[in-house]
């Protein structure tokens, strides 16, 4: 047996959703750097889904669908209101309401390719209302209803603060949504895969990969790297800051990659939308800090930022509380999720690895009363 920690460099499936050669990022063989700049959320939704650019009918019709299904279920508002909810993580509350999602869904048990399309187009438009529902019931706010007027990234919003956002806002969150959609064999994809593949629901899948991508060496590094920030406070505590990071051999959040070489492409787009947003809000000293973050970690360690890094003060600039940004994440990532789960059904064998065995050899069962 060979062991491959952390499954490195192993080729676990076949998939025609994206792809990562040479350091380039591409949704069914389109460049992102490419749709960053001119698509719709709504578009990458439906090439990762159907592996096609869509036609105006064609968008025009998942874009009413997602409108349509983004209602939740009044149980879930009600878990909300019920729970400690200043103790919930926003990611464990997200992960516990596609759950209650599941529960209410007739079609959460069938299998065939059109019932699990359909939940994919249910589970996709009401992940955002789930985490604005959660971010303004915590606040003592009601939850405000989705419009079927705005665009997927002007919706979320909108349900989270109750106002019309301003078409900057808008274009970053939509910019920051295409950028963060799918990432080939993830972790939390390759959860959502290995879930499914066991021809376990749609629902579970979303469950198990929000479970994945909650933790700080994946989705959750983004509000990680809000705090290190807040934390240094002024770019002149930069480099001290990181210099004792080093010394105590402690991650820097926001940086490095398990599969590109020499950086990130998805950084370098939150980069610019962070010094653009950062200057209009009137506090420039968080992109300012995290350009002297970058300086000082890739002269240190030459270790260039990931998705992670600049998407921080992005979402900080556009108001989002801290503790949002990993379901931000998921709110796009579910896009990728479930155009996967999708694949896995269509062409599916169960992943089941092996475990070198390192424990003790052969030993005898001795009962309780005779146990030392
Ligand atoms: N800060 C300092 N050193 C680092 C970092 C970092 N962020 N990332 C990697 N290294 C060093 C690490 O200490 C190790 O050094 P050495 O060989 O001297 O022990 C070497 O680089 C290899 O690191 P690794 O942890 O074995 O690499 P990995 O491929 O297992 O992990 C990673 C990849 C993303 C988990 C890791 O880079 C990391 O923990 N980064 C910080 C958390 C983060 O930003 N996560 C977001 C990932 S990208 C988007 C997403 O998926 O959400």
């Amino acid at each position: 047996m060979t062991v491959t920690r952390g499954l490195e460099g192993v080729v676990a499936t076949t998939s025609s959703i994206s792809s990562i050669i040479d350091d380039t990022l591409t949704y069914v063989g389109y460049n992102i750097d490419d749709l960053a700049v001119n698509a719709s959320f709504e578009e990458v939704i439906y090439l990762l889904w159907h592996r096609k650019l869509p036609n105006k009918e064609e968008l025009a019709q998942l874009t009413k669908q997602l409108a349509d299904s983004a209602d939740i279920p009044q149980a879930v508002i009600d878990h909300f209101k019920a729970m400690p909810i200043n103790k919930v993580h926003p990611m464990g509350a997200l992960r516990s309401a596609v759950s209650i999602l599941g529960e209410f869904d007739d079609e959460a048990e069938a299998m065939d390719e059109e019932a699990n399309y359909r939940k994919a187009i249910r589970i996709q438009a009401k992940i955002p209302t789930i985490t604005t529902a959660f971010a303004r019931i915590r606040k003592g706010l009601e939850p405000i209803a989705p419009r079927n007027d705005l665009s997927f990234a002007g919706n979320f919003l909108y349900m989270l603060t109750g106002e019309e956002p301003d078409s900057i806002a808008i274009e970053a969150f939509n910019k920051a949504l295409v950028l963060h959609a799918d990432h080939e064999l993830n972790a939390s994809t390759f959860t959502a895969r290995v879930c499914v593949a066991t021809l376990s629901d749609i629902y579970s899948g979303i469950v198990a990969a929000i479970g994945a991508l909650k933790g700080p060496l994946h989705g959750g590094a983004n509000e990680r790297v809000m705090k290190m920030l807040a934390e240094i406070g002024d770019v002149t505590n930069v480099e001290p800051y990181i210099q004792q990071k080093m010394v105590n051999k402690e991650k820097i959040m926001g940086f490095g990659h398990r599969v590109y070489r020499f950086g990130d492409p998805r950084a370098k787009h939150l980069k610019e939308m962070s010094e653009k947003l950062t200057k209009l809000t009137g506090e420039p000293k968080w992109y300012d800090m995290s350009v002297a973050i970058e300086k000082t970690v890739t002269a240190e360690k030459d270790i260039p930022p990931n998705v992670d890094f600049y998407s921080a003060s992005v979402y900080h600039s556009l108001g989002i509380d801290h503790d949002l940004f990993t379901p931000i994440f998921a709110v796009s990532r579910a896009s990728g999720w479930l155009a996967h789960i999708l694949e896995q059904y269509d062409n599916n064998r169960l992943i089941r690895p092996r475990a070198e065995y390192t424990g003790p050899g052969m030993q005898v069962y001795v009962p309780v009363d005779e146990r030392m």
